[in-house]
């Protein structure tokens, strides 16, 4: 079986920029390891692939989402408790993930998941992450 690509590729376009340039630059670490996937299977790579990028999502997330708590807590930020809330939760869907495909092998099921996670994640950035960064730009909402 191979696992295809679908053809979207991730891209931290201006509307998904937070203006804070770790905050940014993450992000792009992000999509760049799910957009070599997407490449991997393009090329038939893909069930190589998948496992390792799974796990290096799950790291990366944890990584990422600690330097953006620190710096909610360093600035003191009003909604870091439901912005954590979130965190806790999206680490343990994708550890869950990067779980199920050790166990389980690769699949398009699986494939698919990851792109539904990317999603959800694309949503939190464009809400949730570009309120932060405001918020640590001007020192206040
Ligand atoms: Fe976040």
């Amino acid at each position: 079986m191979t696992i295809r690509a679908n053809t979207k590729r991730y891209e931290v376009t201006p509307d998904l920029e937070t203006g804070h340039d770790l905050i940014d630059s993450e992000h792009r670490m992000l999509f760049d390891a799910i957009n070599d996937l997407m490449d991997a299977c393009s090329s038939g790579q893909g069930r190589k692939k998948i496992g390792e990028t799974a796990d290096f999502l799950a790291d990366y997330v944890d990584k990422h989402f600690a330097d953006e708590e620190d710096l909610q807590r360093k600035n003191h930020y009003p909604h870091y408790p439901a912005h954590h809330d979130f965190h806790v939760n999206y680490k343990e869907k994708i550890r869950e993930l990067a779980d199920a495909i050790r166990e389980d092998g690769p699949s398009v099921k699986r494939l698919g998941e990851i792109n539904s996670q990317a999603s959800v994640l694309i949503n939190h950035i464009r809400h949730e992450d570009k309120r932060l960064a405001a918020y640590l730009r001007n020192g206040t909402e």
